[in-house]
Parts: C-alpha cells; structure tokens; sequence
C-alpha cells in the first residue's frame, strides 16, 4: 500500500487488500486469503473470475485477431451488435469502453436532435466524464468541477409532476434515467413510473434513454431492468458486465434516434474491439445456456428473504441479485465483511449494495448471510 500510495492518485484512496487471483466467485489476495465476492467487480463480472468459457473465447480471439480499429468490420463486432439488437427487439449499436463513454454518447445523439436541453433525476449516477458528471444527480460529485454542460435540468426520482413540468418548458432533447438507481443504493422507482416517462417524452418530443450500465445484462432477471415495465426507450446504454470483465459498452438506439450520427458524428479506437467482444458473446451464450436470467431471478427472492431475517437490517430493495440494504454504520460493517473473507460495497454512509456474480449458489448466500449477520453483531458490540 506504500508503493501504490507513490505510484497511484489518491482519487481511490488506497486500498485495504491487494487482490492477485479470481476463480468463480472467490477472490484472493497477495497473502492468499480467499473472500467470497458478492460485490462482482462493482456489478460487472457477471461469471465470477477466470470462467472458462470467457477465458478460451478471449484466448482464441487474442490469439487470431485482437484489435482492428473501426475503420474495418470483423465479425465479432457484428454478431454482438446482433444479438444486443435482438435483447432490445431493434435498433442499431455504437460500441466504446466504458460507461461514462456509453453516455456520453447519448448526449451526442440527444444534441442531433436539434434540441439541447436534457432532464435527469436526483440521484443518479451516469459517471465521471464531463458530459456523464452533468448527468449525474449528486452535487457533491459535481460541483468540484463546475461550470459543466448547460442544459441540464435535475428532477427528483420517480417525481412525475416535476418531470412534466420540466419536458414543459420546451426544447428537452433527452430524458435519461436508470430504471433502478444503482450507485444511489439500489432504488426503486414507484411502479409505472417508466411507463408514465415513455408517455410523457413521446408527447412532448423527447428522446427516453435508459441508463442499464449497472442494471443491464441479466441481472434483475430480464436483460434491461427497464423491462420489468415493459417500456421500449429510445437509447439504452449499457457497459459493466457486458464484457465478462473486460471494458466494453455500447448504446443501442432505436429508430429515429439510431439514425442520427453519420459519418464521422463520433467514434473510438478500441470500441467494439474484438477480444472484448469475443468475451462478451461467450457471457451472453453462457447466461442464455445455463438459464440464469431465470436463476438470477430467484436467487435474488431466496437473497431477500434470507437478509430480512437478519437483526439490524432496516430495509432490503432490489430485484434479481442486485440489492441494497440499509443498517447502521455501513462503511464499519463493510470492513468487517472483509476481515471475514467476504467484499460487498458501502453505496453510502447506511447503505451496502450487493452484486454478486451469477454463479452464486444458495449454499453461498445462506453463508454470506451468516457473516452479514455476525459483522452486523461485532460492529454494534
Ligand atoms: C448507472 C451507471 N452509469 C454509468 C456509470 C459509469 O460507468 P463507468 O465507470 O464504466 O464509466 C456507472 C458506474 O458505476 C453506473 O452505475
């Protein structure tokens, strides 16, 4: 920790482990201690470490073909392109790495639109970029690097009068939300709440982007959390776990807004590189062989009920196997967690957000509810 104290800046802070090997959903560290992982790489190993099949799928594709640029096709590029369009039921992709980038984007296309004004919600997180951080509904994150983009309007989450009246004021190119907030904690909306969004933006002329960098891929149980209402956005963006833990994302947007960059609108050297996308057509093809949109689904229920049983948890929210959970101290229970052999993540001061991968077993999660229970006891002692 000396060392990464010289080399690396403190934008992180500095660590408390230094982790060397993955292996399913165990991690270990440069002392060879083994943590179970219920946090995923924030959200974003969707198979655990090492899996096989990513591991053989990347090594053949590093191994004939690693990088091409975009100026020529492959056809990874374009079997991943595909198949996003088919989980989305239409549309046209951009790939790049990340998913401030996806993003990003999203404000470029919004802005062809003609329009320049974009709604956003309290709370939500869309990354560290310039244009990501204007999104982004968490003051204390943007206001060391003010002035930001114009335009950007914030309304409280799932407030749907607040929502009209700011479409009302004309010119909004874009309203992006995440269907569930992930950074904020794992927060729901109220039910129809997307529904009333799609209503709302077609009426008044703007494009509805969804935001499933943390909540897409499976996770909830259905590719793109916001199918849980069965709304169709007009651009999803998605990044995290797309690439089985290499950096991928992509936003995927539906006519007309999928028509809007023409040549030389935008672009990026690695995205849709083809190592990254051998990796993240091996996960899709894992998820959809082993039936773990329909696993996910249940594990989280079996997840929920186990954690509501515990003293000293005041609430569980979520779907799927992304959940947070509200208790006293977070940060001191999180730490404790990790001296017992187990990572999960403090999203705030009361808040721990799980997203385990899904190979999670029951037997798993029964432990890691026990050890929950037991950091929860030590830190309140
Ligand atoms: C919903 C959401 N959008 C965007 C981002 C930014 O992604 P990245 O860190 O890959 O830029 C995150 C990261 O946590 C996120 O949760």
């Amino acid at each position: 920790m000396t060392k990464w104290n010289e080399v690396m800046m403190d934008n992180y802070g500095t660590p408390g482990i230094e982790l060397v090997r993955g292996e399913g959903i165990f991690l270990f560290d440069s002392f060879g201690r083994k943590y179970l992982d219920f946090l995923g790489g924030i959200a974003t190993s969707l198979l655990g470490h090492a899996h096989p099949e990513i591991v053989s799928a990347v090594t053949k594709q590093i191994s004939t073909l690693s990088h091409v640029s975009n100026l020529y096709a492959h056809p990874t590029v374009l079997q991943l392109a595909e198949k996003l369009t088919q989980m989305t039921g239409g549309g046209r992709v951009f790939f790049c790495n990340s998913g401030a980038e996806a993003n990003e984007a999203a404000i470029k296309i919004s802005r062809l639109t003609g329009k320049s004004r974009i709604i956003a919600t309290d709370g939500a997180f869309h990354g560290r970029t310039m244009g990501a951080l204007s999104l982004t509904g968490q003051p204390n994150k943007r206001a060391p690097f003010e002035q930001l983009l114009p335009g950007i309007t914030h309304v409280p989450f799932g407030d749907l009068i607040a929502m009209k009246e700011a479409l009302a004021l004309g010119d909004v190119a874009m309203v992006i939300v995440e269907a569930i907030q992930g950074e904020a904690g794992v927060i729901l909306p109220p039910p129809g709440y997307l529904l009333a969004l799609r209503e709302l933006t077609t009426r008044y002329g703007a494009l509805l982007a969804c935001d499933e960098v943390q909540g897409g891929m499976g996770r909830t149980g259905k590719w793109f959390s916001y199918q849980h209402e069965g709304v169709v956005p007009d651009i999803v963006t998605v990044a995290k776990g797309l690439g089985g833990g290499l950096p991928l994302c992509a936003i995927i947007a539906v006519t007309p807004a999928a028509q809007l960059f023409t040549p030389g609108s935008h672009g990026s050297t690695f995205g849709g590189n083809p190592t990254s996308c051998a990796a993240a057509i091996a996960t899709i093809s894992v998820i959809e062989s082993a039936q773990l949109l329909e696993s996910n689904y249940r594990l989280g229920s079996v997840l929920k009920d186990g954690l509501s049983t515990v003293d000293g948890i005041h609430a569980v929210r979520g779907i799927g196997l992304w959940i947070g959970l509200d208790l006293e101290d977070a940060p001191a229970v999180t730490k404790e967690l990790q001296t017992l052999g187990v990572l999960v993540n403090a999203a705030g001061s009361q808040t721990i957000r799980i997203a385990p991968p899904f190979i999670v077993t029951e037997s798993q999660i029964s432990e890691f509810i026990s050890l929950l229970g037991q950091a929860i006891r030590k830190v309140a002692s």
